[in-house]
């Protein structure tokens, strides 16, 4: 890689794509990173050969998309339906992936016998429910799974205090400590999590989550890494995110980038991914995984990609618009942003090397 370093502060930038192209051919994600590289699937996606191929081939740890989620695995108060992420498990199981949960506890993606029933229980019911239903899942999945997201986004959404969530109302602002031990008393092993966005973007929400971090240290909650999801855009502050790694690797926590996608088309008005927008998403990408790549090993858990392929991304209903956030175009093409990724690996070799 030197050689392409070489020749591309030379500008010749030609020898360097054709270079990298022939290169990465013969490489993968996986082989290439020392830390798990993840990618979010559904049970569906990855019953289709090609992708259940590139899946395989390319990553090592897979999130359920959305079937690890209460939605659907509670089907009544004391009813679960495991199958979909049973399947989901089996399939990175045959190829060596490891599997994080996501999630045991979030106030959106409820199922809607939930919904209907929430408001009318009282505090003790609702604990009681939610106990057996995270001991239940965790109990279930226990050395099937590393990790756990327990609670997710627990947090108010412009990071001021904890979100005004039925379980907050109901449960009390330390329900958060108390879905963690619940879990921790099914599992001794497996990673629990606290996961939420706007981490690395938004400094009073990394506050926040870091007063719930030290709150939870000195009191022996279990807690053993922060899930950042890094849904972001072309604008990220490097320096935002940079503090967020640093301030919680300094707390001895794991680190996951649990949900990346760089969205490239915030005001709707891209039509196409121009090859500008393409430049600026690898060169981002490279950057985020560059600093999060020279984090020290005990703090690197994963980087997880919320989808394979761009036509696939969640955002493009969140956002109302296609925002080509992912590695891999609909043809299962890598994109710039995978030379990215490569790219962000090899730059923090060198800067050992030297
Ligand atoms: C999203 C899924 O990608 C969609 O398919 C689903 O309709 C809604 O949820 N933060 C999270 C994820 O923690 O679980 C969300 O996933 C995206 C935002």
């Amino acid at each position: 890689m030197r050689f392409f370093s070489f020749f591309s502060s030379l500008g010749l930038m030609a020898v360097v794509v054709i270079g990298n192209q022939l290169h990465t051919e013969k490489i993968t994600l996986r082989e290439q990173a020392s830390f798990p590289v993840g990618v979010a699937v559904s049970p569906k996606r990855i019953a289709q050969s090609e992708y259940a191929k590139v899946v395989g081939q390319e990553f090592s740890s897979l999130t359920a998309e959305n079937v690890m989620k209460p939605q659907y695995i509670w089907t009544s108060e004391r009813n679960y339906d495991f199958s979909k992420g049973d399947s989901l498990v089996a399939f990175a199981q045959a190829r060596q992936q490891q599997v994080h949960g996501h999630t045991l506890v979030w106030h959106l993606m409820q199922p809607d016998w939930l919904k209907n029933t929430i408001e009318s229980y009282d505090s003790a019911t609702l604990e009681n429910l939610l106990r057996d239903y995270i001991q239940t899942v965790v109990k279930h999945y226990r050395g099937k799974v590393v990790s756990w997201d327990v609670v997710n986004e627990a947090v108010a959404s412009n990071g001021d205090g904890m979100r005004e969530s039925v379980y907050l109302q109901k449960l009390g602002d330390d329900y958060v400590a108390r879905c963690h031990q619940y879990a921790r008393q099914s599992d001794p092993d497996v990673l629990l999590f606290y996961n939420d966005y706007s981490i690395a973007s938004n400094p009073k929400k990394l506050n926040t989550i870091l007063e719930m971090v030290d709150d939870f240290q000195a009191r022996g909650i279990p807690l053993d890494g922060i899930g950042m999801q890094m849904h972001v855009g072309l604008d990220l502050s490097l320096d935002d995110y940079q503090k967020a790694l640093d301030e919680i690797s300094q707390r001895g926590l794991k680190i996951h980038l649990s949900e990346v996608d760089i969205k490239v088309n915030s005001n709707g008005k891209q039509t196409t991914l121009t090859p500008e927008l393409a430049e600026s998403q690898r060169e981002l990408m490279s950057e985020i995984v560059r600093r999060y790549n020279q984090l020290p090993e005990e703090n690197k858990f994963a980087i997880t990609f919320w989808g394979l392929r761009d036509n696939e991304s969640w955002l493009t209903n969140h956002t109302g618009f296609p925002q080509w956030p992912l590695l891999y175009d609909h043809d299962f093409q890598r994109k710039s942003m995978y030379q990215g990724f490569l790219d962000g690996l090899e730059t923090a070799q060198t800067t050992v090397d030297k």
